[in-house]
């Protein structure tokens, strides 16, 4: 643990397992609450979203509309069919640069798919496809990066002038309100009957418990908007971010890619914990770990730091998957020594969300394509550098070479039906003498997607 102090106001930094603990599970109440920011304050209109808000009455009405509404796991399982349709077009998408001799770039088919996702769920439609919905898709990840700016105002207030919310900060905040109110405009007009609330997007919802205002919690028109921007903001970053570090670290490490999944998604979340900070505010005066915290303390766990605790973890540089092959550690936050998702009440609620679109994407990828560096590059020399901001995604675009591994849906991969036909006849000819012994010694070179599909 280390206390700093920004100016006048105390900051604690918490970088073990035992501290986090401490803050996100025994004194989890006295540490809920969140730094009062002024850049999330003022684009979320008070602020009024989930993960920005104090821990008060709000939060607790916002956090269960949106758990009981889209991201527990019955309804994530109903958008089973949003993800197979996302998910073949991502699929798609690659083998298209395969047709076209073209190279991937990984990370914008990350970030399109996962946007498109919580549009459909959210919004009830893709807003940002194609040629017309670039500027959209731009303003998401412009809004997203906003939020990770700092204002050091909020430190030291004399140099609020420094980094003050400036014209293009506030520009982009009052578009993607903009855009948000159009969209709210949009499903005001369409009426859903109660035939048709099975299909209803998370908008209809909030609209429908604004208007029934049952709990007596009154969502207003600035509540809507800033809870939606909140599942932008909070679950499409982390979630490419999450797809575009594991497969950078099975490029760089080929052979790990036939370990299970789950380990894989594991070890790729430890080394790169997306959200490097978990933002929390003292509510009283306290101890944590013998130390006097007074209230008023900003604190930041640090998931990051923690990961590479060496008394928790060996070789904690090396990218290994299989530490936890017979390992019940997990990342929901009872292992304190792997909190990529945070603790306690603050912690994700949208854990399961990321990990089913996460583990469909990486599965069927790595089951029809092989991946490779292009212009020759060496897996050892693939550039790790990572951006500034509240995820913390690569640095450069992750580029690669696709080629098909299976036949995919509407053909065969030119280059592979004369081969498959050929075994195919191959098979038959011999099959009935020798298809035990062959069969068992038949290793398709997909044997890293048959692992990732098999679990
Ligand atoms: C790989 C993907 C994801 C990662 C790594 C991630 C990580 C995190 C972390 C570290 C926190 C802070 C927890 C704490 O302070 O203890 C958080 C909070 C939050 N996340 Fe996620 N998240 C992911 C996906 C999602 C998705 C898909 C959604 C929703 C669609 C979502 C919605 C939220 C919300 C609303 C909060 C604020 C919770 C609160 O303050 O009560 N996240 N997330």
């Amino acid at each position: 643990m280390m206390m700093l102090l920004f100016s006048s106001v105390p900051v604690l930094i918490a970088s073990s397992a035992e501290a986090a603990s401490q803050i996100t599970k025994t004194q989890d109440v006295g540490f809920a609450d969140k730094p009062m920011l002024s850049i999330p304050s003022k684009i979320f209109f008070g602020p009024k979203d989930v993960a920005f808000t104090p821990y008060d009455e709000y939060w607790r009405n916002s956090r269960s509309i949106c758990m009981l509404q889209l991201l527990n796991n019955k309804r994530v399982q109903s958008f089973s069919k949003i993800r197979e349709e996302e998910t073949s077009l991502l699929l798609k998408k690659i083998k298209d640069s395969i047709d076209s001799s073209q190279v991937v770039d990984l990370t914008e088919l990350f970030v399109s798919m996962t946007n498109d996702v919580l549009c459909r769920v959210a919004l009830g439609r893709k807003y940002c496809d194609g040629e017309e919905g670039k500027k959209c898709k731009t303003l998401l990840l412009e809004f997203v990066e906003l939020l990770g700016v700092l204002n050091i105002g909020d430190f030291m207030p004399w140099l609020a002038w420094v980094n003050r919310f400036n014209g293009l900060n506030a520009k982009v905040a009052a578009e993607f309100s903009a855009f948000l109110e159009s969209v709210i405009e949009e499903h005001m007009e369409t009426k859903i009957d109660d035939e048709e609330e099975e299909s209803a997007d998370f908008v209809d919802i909030l609209l429908q418990v604004q208007k029934e205002n049952k709990s007596g919690f009154k969502v207003e028109m600035d509540s809507i908007k800033a809870i939606i921007m909140d599942m932008f903001s909070a679950g499409t970053d982390t979630t490419s971010t999450l797809l575009e570090w594991t497969m950078n670290e099975l490029l760089r490490n080929p052979k790990t890619a036939k370990i299970k999944r789950r380990a894989v998604i594991k070890e790729s979340l430890r080394l790169h914990s997306p959200v490097p900070l978990l933002p929390r505010e003292a509510i009283k005066d306290t101890k944590v770990l013998g130390y006097d915290v007074a209230a008023g303390t900003q604190v930041f766990v640090c998931p990051w730091a923690i990961s590479r605790d060496p008394t928790i973890w060996e070789n904690l540089e090396e990218f290994q998957p299989e530490r936890f092959l017979d390992s019940s550690v997990d990342y929901k936050g009872l292992h304190f020594g792997l909190i990529p998702f945070g603790a306690g009440r603050r912690g994700c609620p949208g854990i399961t969300f990321a990990k089913v679109v996460n583990e469909l994407a990486l599965a069927r990828m790595l089951f029809h394509f092989e991946f490779s560096l292009p212009n020759g590059t060496k897996p050892e020399d693939l550039d790790v550098d990572e951006a500034l901001g509240i995820t913390v995604r690569r640095k450069f675009p992750l580029l690669v070479v696709a080629s098909p591994l299976y036949i995919l849906q509407g053909g065969l991969p030119p280059t592979y039906a004369r081969q498959i036909m050929f075994l195919f006849l191959w098979l038959l000819i011999v099959l009935p003498n020798y298809g035990g012994t062959i069969l068992k010694r038949f290793s398709p070179r997909g044997s890293l997607g048959s692992a990732f599909m098999s679990e």
